[in-house]
């Protein structure tokens, strides 16, 4: 790696254990030595894990049984001893005794891990080498793989595990990670998104005292309240700019957990994986199981430099599409403009209104389907409307491609409403127990994707759909968390509703190359790296109110890319809070990642129109450098009242910058805060929306003194509400 480490040995009884890992010291990073030079003495370390028998040693897959009493990262049962009983053994008992050992290791060149995407869409990022230990039970014939695939230029080892029973019996497990983490000795806190339905992403921060602090969800998608992915370092020593950060992230959209239990020795696991309290999973004889990846890298630039690492890795290698991948387009969405009352009059209204200020795709969102008037009825019956298009979707779509736009559409294909033919027809397709009630959530139940024939059902629909129409965009959407989860895939369906969502999309995406997918859960609940390796973009919130939002985002670039990032403009008094924001700050925050308008644009007057459309040419010159660029958090929302966000091109050529106050404190005066990734002897012309030059300053002044608020000419520091401007080399 670039500038980490990553150090385990075995132990002489067969313990894969961890000495080590993090950043490098720079001088050391950069001097290239002989890793086999550096760690030939592993065996010198590791001293202080054997106190109180052996509870503090760094496993790195602790398991249960064993020496082991404190949180395991795999539990299984086997049915039976591996061999005759022993005089005094009690007969018959499940043994829950897991006791792996090192067999042999091997770096691969094409290793993947459990739920890779399917879709044969490139990443970006070359193939990277996988260190793959292979571990076996010391009597039964259980293996264990672990994997460590890394990228050098991010930090970033990937890690899974691969369960393979070879024994003669069927395996039970109960508790499965993807891998443990540890880190040495210290007082550490956590930074993490925690929130709920319209307030995802708020960012927190957790300190890790003695004890087991627990994020997870357990609704089958990933969730509201807690997105996968962390930010450790020591108690107030990193910063977003400076700090050692070890950070972490889960690869799956399934029930999930991330447990950081914190030692008596002051050292922190961090146990990543399936959320266990209803994991029941089989492994007949011969049966293998590879788990998705955990994600782990290290920072020493603060919480900033992690999540530009997080970034970029995201944007090599997970999301679909080999470089140079096209900006994301400007999208149009009618959800509140029209809600359920959607018909093609009205769609082509706003789609001509769309196209007229410069929108680039048009998408129809819920209420075009089935008898889907309301949300009472119609989900799970993925045909077109006859009310609301009498002549099929065909004369929107005809317009829309004729106004030059791409065509989109909204499905929610895990659900059903009671009320509709799908459900009427296969009332034994949700998840349910039988004799016990079906708990309803906005009038929908959910479709059992344990049964492989539900699956094919979905896939077909929608295959149809898209074989039908000239269809380029789905915005899937998930609005009911799991409740009640039974299932004919037991207690599996954890990750196995998960694993059917990916491979009906890895379906569609393989047979529809240039189809792109939005993922939607009620707004943020389905945000994670599992998920965007086979969407384009995701949902943040349902809460479009620019204040609000301008939190949400801050939380979500933590570990997201603003690439990624749908936002919407939506109306002058804002549908969810009822608040009142101008068009410039609506437009300030939305223009931070892939920009959509959302307003009833048949309501707007024409000078309100121009105004949009000019906002919209201004984005479409500063897209490059929003969706591409590397961000730096110069100020957090939450923090100061004042979030401002700088997105620099790799070359320092071109930067955005993005300053949205939410709350004016009044009497505090604030610096201008110092610029980073410019070019310090180049000099940046400063330009507004009309291409205007406020100014022009050298690079080493805008990376020391900051860019200056000046009332004089509109103030384009920070002190005014919200402010966009780009910055441009002039040389
Ligand atoms: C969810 C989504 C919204 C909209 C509605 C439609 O709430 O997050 O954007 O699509 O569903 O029912």
């Amino acid at each position: 790696m670039d500038s980490a480490f990553y150090a385990m040995r075995v132990t002489p009884e067969g313990h894969l254990v961890h000495v080590g890992s993090g950043t490098l010291p720079a001088n050391l990073a950069q001097c290239g030595l002989d890793e086999e030079l550096w760690f030939d003495r592993l065996d010198d370390y590791e001293e202080y894990n054997y106190v109180w028998n052996n509870q503090g040693r760094c496993f790195e897959l602790p398991c249960f049984g064993d020496v082991n009493y404190v949180e395991s990262a795999l539990k299984v049962s086997f049915p039976q001893p591996a061999g005759p009983l022993e005089f005094g053994d009690a007969a018959n008992l499940p043994v829950r005794d897991l006791r792996l050992r090192y067999v042999s290791h091997d770096i691969l060149h094409d290793a993947a891990p459990g739920l890779a995407p399917e879709h044969g869409l490139p990443t970006r990022g070359p193939s990277r080498a996988t260190l793959c230990v292979v571990l076996k039970d010391e009597q039964y014939d259980f293996f264990a793989k672990l994997f460590y695939r890394v990228s050098p230029a991010q930090n970033i080892i990937e890690r899974w595990v691969e369960l393979e029973n070879c024994t003669c019996m069927t395996v039970t497990v109960h508790r499965l990670c993807f891998a443990t983490m540890n880190l040495p000795p210290g007082k550490w806190e956590m930074t993490h998104a925690a929130g709920v339905w319209a307030r995802e992403f708020a960012t927190q921060r957790t300190p890790l005292d003695q004890g087991t602090f627990v994020m997870d969800n357990r609704g089958l998608n990933t969730g509201h309240n807690h997105n996968p992915f962390y930010l450790i370092n020591e108690t107030a020593a990193a910063s977003e700019k400076n700090g050692t950060v070890h950070f972490g992230a889960l690869a799956f959209s399934g029930n999930w957990s991330l447990q950081f239990e914190s030692l008596f020795n002051q050292t922190v696991r961090v146990h990543g994986g399936y959320e266990a309290g209803d994991l029941s999973m089989p492994l007949a004889p011969g049966q293998k199981h590879a788990t998705p990846a955990m994600i782990l890298g290290w920072s020493e630039g603060g919480w900033g430099q992690a999540s530009r690492h997080l970034h970029d890795f995201a944007r090599e290698f997970v999301l679909p599409g080999a470089a140079p991948q096209p900006c994301r387009p400007v999208l149009y969405n009618s959800w509140e403009a029209t809600y359920f009352d959607v018909q093609v009059e009205n769609q082509i209204e706003l789609a001509r209104k769309a196209a007229a200020i410069g929108v680039e795709l048009f998408c129809v969102d819920d209420g075009w389907f089935g008898a889907r008037r309301h949300d009472r009825a119609g989900l799970g019956d993925w045909v077109v409307s006859p009310t609301a298009f009498p002549k099929g979707l065909k004369p929107l779509i005809d317009e829309v491609k004729e106004l030059g736009m791409k065509f989109g559409l909204w499905v929610e294909p895990e659900m059903v409403n009671p009320d509709s033919d799908l459900y009427r027809a296969h009332p034994d397709w949700v998840l349910h127990f039988p004799g016990r009630p079906r708990t309803e959530m906005r009038q929908q139940l959910i479709l059992d994707f344990g049964r492989e024939e539900v699956v094919q059902f979905i896939g077909d629909a929608l295959e149809k759909l898209l074989r039908e129409n000239a269809i380029d965009f789905f915005k899937w959407d998930m609005n009911r968390f799991a409740t009640e989860p039974g299932s004919v895939a037991g207690q599996t369906i954890g990750h196995r509703h998960a694993a059917a969502v990916y491979r009906i999309m890895d379906r569609l995406r393989k047979n529809f190359p240039h189809l792109s997918i939005q993922s939607c859960s009620g707004g943020g609940g389905r945000v994670d790296l599992g998920m965007l390796a086979r969407t384009d973009q995701v949902w943040t919130s349902d809460n479009t109110d620019a204040f609000d939002r301008a939190i949400i985002q801050d939380g979500y670039s933590l570990a997201y890319p603003p690439r990624a990032m749908e936002c919407w403009v939506t109306h002058e008094k804002n549908h969810q809070t009822g608040r009142h924001a101008s068009l410039d700050l609506r437009f300030d925050v939305a223009m931070r990642g892939a920009l959509g308008i959302g307003s009833s644009l048949n309501q707007l007057g024409e000078e309100e129109l121009a105004r949009y459309q000019r906002k919209i040419a201004f984005y479409k010159r500063i897209r490059p450098v929003v969706q591409e660029g590397n961000l730096h958090r110069l100020a957090l929302a939450a923090e100061g009242g004042t979030s401002i966000w700088l997105s620099v091109l790799r070359d320092g050529s071109q930067a955005v910058y993005s300053s949205v106050t939410i709350t004016q404190l009044q009497g505090v005066f604030r610096a201008p805060p110092v610029l980073c990734g410019l070019v310090p002897e180049a000099i940046y012309r400063v330009l507004d929306e009309h291409d205007t030059e406020l100014a022009r300053y050298h690079g080493a002044q805008l990376m020391t003194l900051g860019l200056p608020n000046d009332p004089t000419k509109g103030g384009f520091g920070c002190t005014v509400r919200s402010k966009t401007l780009w910055l441009v080399r002039a040389d």
